[in-house]
């Protein structure tokens, strides 16, 4: 088998680097290790800054985002016994689109299906190799059966527990880490949402999120201990938690219901540097992890795909193979913007034990920068999306 562009990976990354590829005229395919219905079942974020939305529109991939997205021109931060709307419409001119991950990732599928562009789901022992020496190609199983894909590059599209990452000699390459002491316990519920925004609250007894997935289905997290196990919050005790967290003008509008998801993630920020090893691109999570404060993995995942499509477009189409070696140099700038911008939002929102300094200073945060226009504009600019560098 030979293709030009080998995507290691069918979830939003690999669905919508390959998605754009085939409406240029770029053959790929895509291997991915589990079924479709296996990557529809996870849950994540979903909140698409403009960037995504406008990527989706040019992917041919927007009629249902179009008509069932939530466009919100603000959120709000309550803390301290206070409220503060971030109004990014006014402040920034942008808002955000309040849209599934799972419904970006079931209308990315659907294209590709629609395409006729080869995937192979279920694609075991999946490994890139030559692509330190030029002679790129990627091993798999399909059925049973041994095949070797011949490739132009590879991107490695395959999250951060993947294969493409730790297939880089560990010499090559650079991890930045730090892990959070607590994680979020979600939970998502066929009830109408609290506010039409979303809500995030730094209470002391720990951040709760209320987000949605649409005008009836609701999406709620609390942070909560690592040591916590799912199995021990029954539903009633998360309404209740949930409840007691939020201000109480807001906890009074509070619709509970069955939950029809639990689940409780680690929180983590990752970046591996480089980003591009030869002819491998690692691309959305398979290099770099934010935590979900800001809404950011999924966006960042589509400006790393940016910038991977515009720089194959001109190597394979355009002669310009040089904006291949910016890619990392390029994504990098972004992702570490992003980054901050997540850890900052973290620190801001979530109670931290034993550190009363460290409390003092996430207070003068708090007031500073929701009493002015400088600081309200700072959050507002982040969350609705930096710009997406031009590759040229
Ligand atoms: N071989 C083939 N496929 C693999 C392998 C492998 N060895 N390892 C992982 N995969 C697949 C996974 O099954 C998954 O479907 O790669 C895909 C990676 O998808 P994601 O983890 O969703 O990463 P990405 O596409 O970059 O999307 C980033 O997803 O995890 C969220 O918060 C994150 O919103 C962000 C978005
Ligand atoms: C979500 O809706 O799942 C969500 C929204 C905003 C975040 C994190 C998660 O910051």
């Amino acid at each position: 088998m030979k293709t030009q562009v080998a995507i290691i990976g069918a979830g939003p990354s690999g669905l919508l680097l390959g998605q754009l590829l085939h409406r240029c005229g770029i053959d790929n395919v895509i291997l991915e290790r589990q079924t479709p219905q296996y990557v529809l079942g996870r849950i994540r974020a979903g909140v698409l800054e403009h960037g995504l939305v406008n990527l989706m529109r040019e992917a041919g991939v927007s009629a249902h985002m179009d008509e069932h997205g939530l466009e919100h021109d603000g959120f709000t931060l309550a803390f301290q016994g206070r409220c503060h709307r971030v109004d990014m419409k006014a402040l920034t001119g942008k808002s955000v689109l309040v849209y599934g991950q799972t419904e970006v990732t079931r209308d990315l599928m659907a294209a590709r299906q629609a395409s006729g562009a080869p995937v192979y789901y279920e694609a075991a022992d999946v490994q890139p190799h030559g692509f330190l020496d030029g002679k790129p190609r990627v091993t798999f199983t399909h059925q049973g059966k041994p095949m070797t894909l011949e490739c132009d590059y590879i991107a490695g599209c395959d999250g951060f527990h993947g294969v493409s990452r730790k297939s880089v000699p560990q010499e090559r390459i650079r991890h930045f880490e730090r892990v959070y002491p607590f994680g979020w316990l979600g939970l998502l519920s066929d009830t109408p949402p609290i506010e039409d925004e979303l809500v995030y609250v730094n209470n002391p007894r720990g951040f709760a999120l209320c987000s949605m997935r649409s005008p009836t289905r609701s999406r709620y997290y609390l942070q909560c201990s690592l040591a916590e196990q799912v199995q021990d919050w029954s539903d009633d005790r998360f309404w209740t938690e949930l409840a007691t967290r939020l201000p109480e003008d807001i906890a009074g509008k509070l619709v509970t219901g069955p939950s029809i998801e639990k689940s409780i993630a680690p929180l983590r920020s990752f970046v591996a540097e480089p980003m591009k090893f030869g002819n491998l691109f690692l691309v959305g999570d398979a290099a770099h992890i934010v935590p979900p404060t800001g809404a950011k993995g999924l966006n960042l995942a589509s400006s790393d795909v940016y910038t991977l499509y515009h720089a194959l477009r001109g190597a394979l189409l355009d002669g310009r193979a040089d904006l291949l070696e910016r890619y990392s140099e390029i994504c990098l700038r972004r992702v570490w913007k992003a980054e901050r911008f997540s850890w900052w939002m973290t620190t801001l929102l979530h109670t931290f034990d034993d550190d009363p300094f460290g409390r003092r200073i996430q207070r003068a945060e708090q007031d500073y920068y929701t009493s002015t226009r400088a600081g309200l504009t700072t959050i507002a600019e982040n969350y609705v999306g930096l710009p997406y560098e031009a590759v040229i």
